[in-house]
C-alpha cells in the first residue's frame, strides 16, 4: 500500500501541491488563487493562506503599463517569478507562459516551461488555449511539469477577439469550450482557468471535469476563484472588469500619501526631530574646534 508522505491536512502552513488541488475538488473545498509579481505582495498573499499564487502575464498591464499582455517576455516573467518565489513558502506557485514562449515549437515550449521551475522557483506553468495547444501541454506534462490550462477570454488572443470581451455566449462556442476543457484534461492539465464565460456554462464544465476549474468572471460554480491582485486591492485604476470585487483602494491611498509627503516637505513638517540622526555634543564641539583651527 502506498503511503502519502505529503500534506495530510490543508492547513495554510503546509505547502500546497497539485495533488491538494485535486483533493480539494473531491472534497468540495473551494480553491483560492491570486496573482502576484513581487516579494512583499507574495508574502502577504502567502501569509493570508491563499492556496495558489499565479505570476500572471497580467504583469504587463498592471505593473509594466502596457496596453495588453503581448509585449511581456520570458525574461520579464522569470524576473518577477523569482521575486515571488522568495516571498512565498506555502502557496502553489504558477508561472504564466508569455506570448510566443510556447506557440512557435513544442521544443521551445518545453524549454521555456522548464525555465520557470529551474530558474525561477515555480511549481508549474499556465498557458492559454484549447485544442491548438494539446501537443504542447502533453510534452510539458511528460517532462514532469504541472500545467494549468486557460480557456474563455484568453488575453493573448485579444486581437482575435476584438477586445477584452466575454466568450462562449453562443451555444456553438459553448460546445467548443466544453470540448476544449475535456481535451485539456485528457492532455494532462491539473487545473483549468475559465475566464469571462457564462456562469452556468462554467458550472457545467466544472461538474463534468475531474480536475478543478478556477474561475475569473465565470461565476460561483467553479472549483476555485482567481483575481488579479491589483484589481482586488484597487492599485490598477485604468479599468476594473465588472467581475472584480474591490476590497481596498490602494491607488487612492498611495496617491494621498505622496501628496501629504510633498506638502510636508514644502511646509517643513518632514523630516521632524525624530527622523534626525544625533551627533554627540563633544564630537560636534571638537569638529567646530578643528574647523576653527583650520580657519
Ligand atoms: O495573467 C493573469 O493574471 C491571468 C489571470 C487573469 C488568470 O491569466
Amino acid at each position: 500500500m502506498s503511503k502519502d508522505l505529503s500534506n495530510s491536512s490543508f492547513s495554510p502552513q503546509k505547502k500546497i501541491t497539485t495533488h491538494i488541488f485535486r483533493m480539494k475538488k473531491q472534497r468540495g473545498e473551494p480553491i483560492s488563487m491570486l496573482t502576484a509579481y513581487d516579494y512583499p505582495t507574495a508574502m502577504a498573499i502567502d501569509k493570508a493562506g491563499i492556496d495558489c499564487i499565479l505570476v500572471g502575464d497580467s504583469l504587463g498591464m498592471v505593473v509594466l503599463g502596457y496596453e495588453n499582455t503581448l509585449p511581456v517576455t520570458m525574461e520579464d516573467m522569470l524576473h518577477h517569478c523569482r521575486a515571488v518565489a522568495r516571498g512565498a513558502r506555502n502557496a502553489l506557485l504558477i508561472g504564466d507562459m508569455p506570448f510566443m514562449s510556447y506557440q512557435t515549437s513544442i521544443e521551445e515550449a518545453v524549454r521555456n516551461a522548464g525555465r520557470f521551475l529551474q530558474e525561477a522557483g515555480m511549481d508549474g506553468v499556465k498557458l492559454e488555449g484549447g485544442r491548438a495547444r494539446l501537443d504542447c501541454v502533453r510534452a510539458i506534462v511528460e517532462t514532469g511539469i504541472p500545467v494549468m490550462g486557460h480557456l474563455g477570454l484568453t488575453p493573448q488572443s485579444v486581437h482575435q477577439f476584438g477586445g477584452f470581451k466575454a466568450q462562449a455566449r453562443e451555444h456553438e462556442a459553448a460546445l467548443r469550450l466544453i470540448d476544449d476543457a475535456h481535451l485539456l484534461e485528457q492532455a494532462g492539465c491539473f487545473s483549468i482557468v475559465l475566464e469571462a464565460v457564462p456562469a452556468r456554462l462554467a458550472t457545467l464544465i466544472s461538474q463534468r471535469l475531474d480536475i478543478p476549474t478556477i474561475g475569473i468572471g465565470a461565476g460561483p460554480g467553479c472549483d476555485g476563484q482567481v483575481l488579479v491582485t491589483h484589481d482586488l486591492i484597487g492599485l490598477f485604476d485604468r479599468f476594473t472588469p465588472r467581475f472584480v470585487r474591490k476590497y481596498a483602494s490602494l491607488y487612492d491611498e498611495m496617491r494621498r500619501a505622496f501628496e501629504t509627503y510633498k506638502s510636508d516637505i514644502e511646509t517643513g513638517a518632514f523630516p521632524a526631530n525624530e527622523h534626525c540622526i544625533d551627533m554627540p555634543e563633544e564630537e560636534w564641539q571638537s569638529l567646530l574646534g578643528e574647523l576653527g583651527e583650520l580657519g
